[in-house]
């Protein structure tokens, strides 16, 4: 019986897409891209273990601070919460660690407009929450990333628009936009497992069906009616 051997061509790809793979689950250029990352901060004091002498993931030494680990030793996410951190956030240079799937900057002191989300097409979350993050959010700016599960941009200063775009992401799951000065009305959202809070807005004219079923404290301190807040309290329901 003859043993099976793939044709030539076959060999080829095999051999082409193990290469691709094992370059994408841990591409070794992305300590130094983490680094250049951090250069463009300021306050990096509790970064300070970031060093290239170390890998970011490794199962038996400490991760550097702010790391979400993959199994693999790739980096799934930064988690760098609570630091004091400013400056600029170098999304371009974050785009090119291509595992990651979630960016968390909470409570620190960046400013200036909403980081370019145009080449972190695959990321699940995006947590920007009490920073001082000001101007508006262009309606496209969530366009095709349909990986988003969770958008979090409470206390910050954005302005304008609720983003369209944000009403086309099928999966997304948790929207926070509370206390910032979003105005207008809220765009029509139809997502089906889909928890929102856009209290403490610039926001008025009817709540959208979609959003029937949301906790009314979510509405609180804007100038909207209709279901689910109280047929009562149509105007100025700002204490709620
Ligand atoms: C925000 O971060 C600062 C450190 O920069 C910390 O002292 C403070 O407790 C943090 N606030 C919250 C609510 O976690
Ligand atoms: C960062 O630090 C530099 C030098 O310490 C300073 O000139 C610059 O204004 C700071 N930038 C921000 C955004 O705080």
């Amino acid at each position: 019986m003859a043993f099976f051997r793939p044709p030539y061509w076959l060999q080829l790809l095999i051999i082409r897409v193990l290469l691709t793979t094992s370059l994408v689950s841990s591409d070794q250029q992305d300590p130094e891209r983490l680094i250049k990352f951090k250069d463009s901060l300021n306050n990096t004091v509790d970064l300070s273990n970031w060093d290239l002498n170390v890998p970011p993931c490794a199962a038996d030494l400490p991760n550097w601070n702010g790391m979400i680990c993959n199994k693999d030793g790739s980096v799934l996410g930064l988690q760098l919460e609570n630091m004091g951190l400013s400056g600029t956030i170098d999304m371009d240079t974050l785009a090119e660690v291509t595992t990651i799937r979630t960016l968390s900057f909470v409570n620190n002191s960046f400013d200036g407009p909403m980081p370019n989300m145009l080449k972190m097409g695959q990321l699940r979350g995006i947590f920007l929450s009490y920073n001082k993050f000001s101007g508006e959010i262009g309606g496209d700016v969530f366009k095709g990333m349909s990986s988003l599960r969770k958008v979090e941009l409470v206390n910050n200063n954005f302005i304008g628009k609720i983003p369209i775009s944000l009403t086309q992401l099928t999966n997304l799951v948790d929207l926070q936009l509370q206390d910032n000065q979003f105005e207008g009305e809220i765009p029509d959202f139809e997502q089906k497992d889909l928890k929102v809070n856009f209290a403490n807005n610039r926001l008025y004219g009817s709540i959208p069906k979609g959003l029937s079923n949301q906790d009314p404290s979510s509405f609180a301190g804007n100038n909207l009616c209709g279901k689910p807040l109280s047929p009562f309290s149509q105007m100025g329901n700002n204490g709620l």
